[in-house]
């Protein structure tokens, strides 16, 4: 078949996956992982750039008493989430959210459960000085830390022609972020035209999470997230007694009780579940969405109403959920280094 007819077929099938009747009214439609995030043009990408971020990223010496890089709540083996409910930070603090994963945010434009973070740049200092988290008295100290670093110094002027400062360990970091791509899960696979990419069970799961479970309302586009923000009645749990969520960034009284939809890739890698950890396992979502979600004492999303789904439905739609989990680049090259 020529490239364009193979397209022709891919598009027909796309269309014919997605524009189910309810699907079509809500939302992007829903579509395979673009193959890379959007840059900014002030922050070009370099191999060498990222490398330096990865370094940043995995270095406790980031954080005030040495012991807590990012990827102290950011697990790799965890689908780079925190498997803890609530994050640990220096001086076993606890927050009182539970760390999304960092795969795909870059796609994000706003980072957070409650969106307060507009750049992967900007997101990615904040932790720094967070007292909940690294706990740097200010970017002045940290700065000065690394500039006693001679490995530092040097790759610095190597990937950018200048010293270290802290927009500098931002751009580096986001870098790697960007990175942190898994375009290739089986869902991937399946909607770019490969018909046996998904099992039959997450086949009749997809088919609930478009039809009868209604998720598609929310988890929609590439992301499987609307972007938006919701409140779902999650039962609070860990340290906070009331989480406004994205009220605290809008003090629009709407939004208290909203937290932002959250991408569903890599979801069955990343337990517990929720802005707070309120779930462990994926049933217990389903279960929660099941009975119409929780209680809340602010306004509840009126999408969430009980679904009335067989046993089956469930179990179906927890295969499903577990099909949207992919590799980075890096973790692909490492499985295929191994197994030579
Ligand atoms: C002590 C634990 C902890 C450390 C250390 C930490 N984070 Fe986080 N991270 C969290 C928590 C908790 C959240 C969610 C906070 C919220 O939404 O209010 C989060 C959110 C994020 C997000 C937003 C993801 C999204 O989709 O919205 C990114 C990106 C991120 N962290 C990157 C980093 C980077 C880079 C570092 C190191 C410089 C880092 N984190 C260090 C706990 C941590
Ligand atoms: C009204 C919009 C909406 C609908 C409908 C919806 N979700 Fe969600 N989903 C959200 C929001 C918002 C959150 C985060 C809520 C929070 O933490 O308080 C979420 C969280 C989740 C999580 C946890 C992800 C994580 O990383 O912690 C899973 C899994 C999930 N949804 C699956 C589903 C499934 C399956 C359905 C259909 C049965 C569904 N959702 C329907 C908005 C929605």
């Amino acid at each position: 078949m020529n490239r364009y007819g193979s397209f022709l077929v891919r598009l027909v099938f796309v269309l014919s996956v997605t524009a189910l009747p309810l699907a079509s009214s809500w939302g992007d439609p829903l579509a395979p992982l673009p193959p890379s995030p959007p840059v900014p043009s002030e922050d070009l990408e370099t191999p060498s750039k990222a490398a330096l971020g990865k370094t940043l990223f995995f270095d406790p010496r980031l954080s005030a008493n040495g012991a807590i890089s990012c990827a102290f709540c950011h697990v790799p083996a965890a689908g780079y989430a925190d498997p803890k409910q609530v994050s640990l930070g220096v001086g076993g603090k606890r927050g009182g959210r539970n760390a999304p994963s960092v795969l795909n945010s870059a796609y994000f434009p706003l980072q957070f459960w409650d969106g307060r973070a507009g750049s992967l740049e900007e997101q990615a200092i904040g932790p720094l000085t967070n007292p909940l988290e690294m706990a740097n008295h200010n970017y002045a100290s940290i700065v000065a830390r690394l500039r006693k670093i001679h490995s530092y110094r040097v790759a610095f002027y190597r990937v950018f022609g200048a010293g270290i400062s802290i927009d500098r360990i931002g751009q580096a970091i986001a870098a790697f972020e960007r990175t942190l791509v898994t375009p290739d899960s089986p869902y991937d696979r399946y909607m770019m035209g490969d018909r046996n990419a998904l099992t039959p069970a997450q086949k009749r799961g997809f088919a609930v999470f478009r039809g009868k479970g209604r998720c598609v309302t929310c988890h929609n586009g590439f992301l499987l997230s609307d972007k938006g923000y919701h409140n779902l009645g999650v039962p609070q749990t860990g340290p906070l007694s009331v989480d406004v969520g994205r009220y605290a960034v809008t003090h629009d009284p709407a939004d208290k009780g909203r937290f932002r939809t959250p991408t569903l890739r890599n979801v069955a890698l990343t337990a517990p579940y929720m802005h707070d950890g309120a779930f462990r396992t994926l049933g217990e979502v389903v279960d929660f969405y099941d009975r119409g979600g929780g209680k809340s004492r602010f306004v509840k999303d009126a999408l969430i109403v009980p679904l009335h789904l067989s046993k089956q439905e469930k179990s179906d739609l927890v295969s499903f959920l577990e099909s949207l989990s992919g590799e980075t680049a890096q973790q692909k090259s490492f499985r295929a280094s191994r197994s030579r």
